[in-house]
């Protein structure tokens, strides 16, 4: 009934101790900076409503059955994203060429990282302004001084950067079953209830009608091919998906786990996340007159505002800042591990020397970034700074091509024994739904947008 050799295979890593273990690693992986930081600025840069209706149907049209594959894929085998391509094409279509797809998640795993890492710096560079009372009473002129302060100096930024990158090598070196898991449980929760809180200071601002309105109401003018594109982007961004990151997560989970539950309750939880903090910040941003296509600083410098008003404000900063740091890390530790998983395969390595030397040279990289938000950020070409080049090209053009080409392996590649034996030993609705948007439905509309995002019609 299978492909031929498609006998169950065993994680070289381990695996995740439980349904919820996986679950809580994967929506570990996909909260972080991309739906508290990324989401709004974004959203912000691109006009609010008609993007965001394009982003909600980008992560369920295109994002969940995406997802659903590389976790499938990873299952099926259990290596890293580059042997598991490589090995797969062989079972199904006799070429080891497919490697080549995990090759290219593997480097843009470096990429994405390198700037990841840095934002993730200036996170903890909060929580100590946080702590410090920085904010309390705060205008918006302090909070941009606080802000460029951190940003624009390469020392500053630069030492967060190093801090942050040590914390996710550390638990890479780990592994991924110890202490990953039981973070996730009680921080991603902790989180949410604390945005609850902000929620309810965003409605007390007076403008909190004018940020549901910004974020909801479709403006459809102001939806250019190249927003189609950021929608995309962010859509894989935020759920991890087109770099064998979920891959390499699916590469440990358990044979009889379901499938598609675990994917569908991660993308909800993700999407609500996302959802709540452009509810937080935008009624902030226009209280305070403040410009929502002000980009990458959009959230820390808006956020700071409202803990400054707030009773209690220095504990609520301090843990908010917290809590993002956490969320930023196990996200991280998610971009980190299948480079990881593949230096260790590849080269023999531990799985300590294969951390320690992929995160020194995304941390050296990081570097760069660093600097384009300071002596450098006028140093511009095609997008802007490299922070912004780098973006683009990681986030909404590789991770897209990334998932295009997991998609159309899962959907038109691997055979429907294969891909049914994993996902719905049935073969009910849901795999028939899951199927026609794996060949038809992700494949067209990824390409049609990256065509459309790269002017190419
Ligand atoms: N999804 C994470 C966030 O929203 C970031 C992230 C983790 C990621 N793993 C990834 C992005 C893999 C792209 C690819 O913050």
């Amino acid at each position: 009934m299978n492909a031929p050799g498609a006998e169950r295979r065993r994680s070289l890593h381990g695996e995740w101790t439980s349904r919820l273990g996986f679950i809580l690693a994967l929506a570990g992986s996909a909260v972080g900076l991309g739906n508290i930081w990324r989401f709004p600025y974004v959203a912000g840069q691109n006009g609010g409503g008609a993007f965001v209706l394009v982003y909600l149907v980008c992560v369920f049209a295109i994002g969940l059955p995406i997802m659903m594959s590389e976790v499938l894929i990873g299952r099926r085998g259990r290596r890293n994203p580059v042997r598991t391509m490589a090995l797969l094409g062989e079972e199904e279509a006799g070429t080891r060429a497919w490697g080549l797809v995990g090759l290219l998640g593997v480097f843009t795993g470096f990429l994405i990282l390198s700037f990841y890492s840095v934002i993730g710096g200036w996170t903890v560079a909060y929580i100590v302004e946080a702590a410090s009372g920085a904010f309390v009473n705060a205008g918006a002129d302090d909070v941009a001084r606080i802000f460029s302060g951190i940003v624009s100096s390469p020392a500053v930024a630069g030492v967060w950067h190093t801090l942050f990158m040590i914390l996710t090598i550390g638990v890479v070196v780990l592994g991924v079953e110890q202490g990953l898991e039981r973070a996730v449980r009680v921080l991603v929760p902790a989180l949410v209830a604390l945005m609850l809180v902000l929620l309810g200071y965003s409605m007390t601002t007076g403008s909190f009608l004018q940020g549901v309105v910004f974020l909801f109401e479709p403006r459809f003018d102001e939806l250019t091919g190249d927003s189609v594109l950021a929608a995309l982007g962010q859509a894989f961004f935020t759920l991890s998906v087109g770099m064998g990151a979920v891959m390499t997560y699916g590469a440990y989970l358990p044979d009889h786990e379901s499938i598609p539950r675990a994917s569908i309750a991660v993308v909800i939880a993700d999407t609500s996340i996302a959802l709540l903090a452009g509810l937080v910040i935008f009624p902030i941003v226009f209280a305070h007159g403040l410009d929502p296509a002000s980009g990458p600083g959009l959230v820390f410098q808006s956020l700071p505002l409202a803990f400054g008003q707030m009773p209690g404000g220095v504990i609520v900063a301090t843990l908010f800042f917290l809590l993002l740091t956490f969320a930023a890390w196990t996200s991280a530790i998610s971009i980190l591990e299948p480079a990881v998983a593949f230096f260790m395969e590849t080269w023999e390595l531990t799985r300590a020397k294969a951390a320690v030397i992929v995160g020194t040279l995304i941390w050296l990289l990081g570097f760069v970034t660093v600097l384009s938000f300071g002596p450098w950020s006028d140093f511009r070409f095609w997008r802007g700074t490299w922070f912004d080049n780098i973006d683009h090209i990681s986030n909404n053009l590789f991770l897209p091509i990334g998932g295009l080409a997991i998609v159309v392996f899962a959907g038109w590649v691997m055979a429907r024994n294969s891909t049914a034996d994993e996902l719905d030993p049935e073969a009910g609705r849901g795999y028939r739904l899951w199927r026609i948007s794996a060949r038809y439905l992700a494949p067209v509309a990824v390409t049609l947008t990256l065509l459309s995002g790269l002017e190419l019609f």
